[in-house]
């Protein structure tokens, strides 16, 4: 490879839409800033949504990024284990289309041009052995924050440097020293995927194993949000360079899928400054139980606060499935609740999340603290009241109330596990104390976020955090082609 003047990079996501998406967002922001980068997705179409291809994502007409998708037809005949085992396999069973593709790719090359790399998501390490074949780096898109990624490296580093079984510290009441958290943390907050003994936490770490081969991390968070976890990641010397280029925000197209876009709108517009408390859950948030619905209600009509809920229906059948609508929520609230609370409240599905929380009617977010959720908070200057439900998002909440006092707690170790139950209750009355401690104008952790809300924008103007580090990462890319 030599004296090539512009290179391409080879982008592969998890399939799913959401990754898709999330990985469009990350190859615009690169394109726009550098002419002389191109970048092909490959898409593997998942076969358990096949609306989710190539073709039904139609980006504005930027000739620097194309799709292609990859289909494996012998792929449906696997057996469905546990989800992670199931897609690790999914992905394995890839490589050889993937292989082809790219060996097309590159003999369409024109002269100037060689191949930089490829950029893989979590969950498709596998495709590193693709990159070795092509004798090209990779880099991985890390879509959760840096003081998740050192998680992982620490509890891998643990199980594979210093021989320990980390599922031992399950149910433990220990508080764990973790680098990339300022403050220890406490065990049972950690992810449950990290216990599972049927190959989800096997493959979990193995993952983060593989993430040492890279030769470069892109994390959508910014430098300033997760200072401590960024220096504990740059400070050690088997972690690949770690960049932050966010916040990336996924705000596009969530207006026009929302029939009741206006009709939210024109109710937020009603109401007075800083003054309605929205609850959402995220894009698989629920609550199985009715009972802890109710808790809910009566939580908020007790606080006497003006509230936007997105409220969303358990899937049925399929617990992977994304929740639906109720189409009677008389079903699951107390009797008389809408009525009574008709002035000071709305009950919606689902939400223009974005577009709720940069209204100036909100004062506040109870949240799942997903990440994307926790940065869109940020970005908008909105303080949270954390409820996590599951994943990472015990830890996020955990960072966001006691490392960075953003947030206050209404319940941090709450987990909903995967079936959908939960091995707690919130009682109506934790809530309502969140949510009173969350609306409290003024507050510090009011005071807080306006600090991190001017921060967030400031890392993506021109010699901004994040912006250099999308500079020093196309700078390195540059560097395989050169
Ligand atoms: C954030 O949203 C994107 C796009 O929906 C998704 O791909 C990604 O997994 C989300 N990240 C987390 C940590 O949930
Ligand atoms: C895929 O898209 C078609 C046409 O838009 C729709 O009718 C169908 O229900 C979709 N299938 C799934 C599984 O979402
Ligand atoms: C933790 O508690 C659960 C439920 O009681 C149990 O099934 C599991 O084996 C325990 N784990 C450990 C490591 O003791
Ligand atoms: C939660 O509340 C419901 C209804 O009151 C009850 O049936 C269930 O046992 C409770 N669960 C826990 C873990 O306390
Ligand atoms: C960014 O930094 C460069 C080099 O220090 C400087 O020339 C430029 O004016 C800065 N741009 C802004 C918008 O501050």
């Amino acid at each position: 490879m030599s004296g090539k003047t512009k290179a391409e990079l080879v982008f592969i996501p998890s399939p799913g839409r959401g990754h898709l998406l999330a990985t469009v967002e990350m190859a615009k922001l690169l394109i726009d800033r550098d002419e002389r980068l191109s970048i092909t997705v490959l898409v593997i179409k998942p076969s358990f949504d096949p609306n989710s291809s190539a073709h039904s994502y139609s980006p504005e007409s930027n000739s620097r990024i194309r799709f292609i998708d990859i289909t494996n037809v012998n792929s449906l005949s696997m057996s469905m284990s546990s989800p992670l085992t199931f897609l690790e396999q999914f992905i394995e069973n890839h490589k050889d289309p993937v292989r082809n593709s790219v060996t097309q790719i590159v003999h369409d090359f024109g002269p100037n041009c060689g191949l930089a790399g490829f950029v893989i998501d979590m969950f498709c390490t596998a495709m590193i052995d693709v990159a070795n074949e092509f004798d090209v780096p990779t880099y991985m898109f890390f879509t959760s924050g840096a003081s998740a990624l050192g998680l992982m490296f620490h509890f891998q580093g643990l199980r594979d440097y210093q021989n320990q079984d980390v599922t031992l510290y399950e149910n433990s009441s220990e508080e764990l020293c973790i680098p990339s958290y300022k403050l220890p943390v406490p065990a049972k907050l950690l992810p449950a995927l990290m216990f599972d003994k049927d190959g989800g936490s096997t493959k979990f770490l193995d993952h983060a194993k593989r993430f040492r081969e890279t030769k470069g991390i892109v994390l959508n968070t910014f430098l300033e949000l997760e200072s401590h976890a960024m220096k504990s990641l740059s400070e050690d010397d088997n972690i690949p360079p770690v960049y932050s280029v966010g916040p990336i925000l996924h705000s596009h197209d969530e207006n026009d899928r929302n029939p009741k876009y206006e009709e939210i709108m024109k109710w937020l517009d009603e109401q007075p400054d800083s003054s309605v408390v929205f609850l959402c859950f995220g894009s698989r948030g629920c609550f199985d139980d009715k009972n802890q619905v109710k808790e809910i209600a009566v939580a908020l009509e007790n606080s006497g606060h003006r509230f936007l809920w997105s409220l969303r229906k358990p899937a049925n059948e399929h617990k992977f499935r994304t929740p639906g609508e109720y189409d009677n929520l008389e079903e699951v609230l107390p009797e008389g609740f809408l009525e009574r609370n008709a002035g000071i409240g709305k009950v919606i599905g689902w939400a223009p999340q974005i577009a709720i929380l940069s209204h100036r009617a909100v004062g506040g977010f109870v949240s799942h603290c997903g990440w994307n959720s926790t940065l869109e908070s940020m970005w908008c200057g909105v303080p949270m009241a954390v409820w996590p439900l599951s994943a990472e998002q015990q830890m996020n909440a955990f960072q966001l109330v006691k490392d960075l006092g953003v947030a206050v707690e209404i319940k941090m170790d709450y987990k909903r596990n995967l079936m959908g139950g939960s091995n707690m209750n919130v009682t109506a009355e934790e809530i309502e104390n969140g949510i009173r401690r969350l609306m409290q104008p003024q507050s510090e952790t009011w005071v807080n976020v306006e600090a991190m809300k001017l921060k967030s924008r400031m890392a993506l103007v021109e010699n901004g955090s994040s912006f250099d580090f999308v500079g020093r990462f196309i700078e390195n890319v540059m560097h395989n082609v050169a």
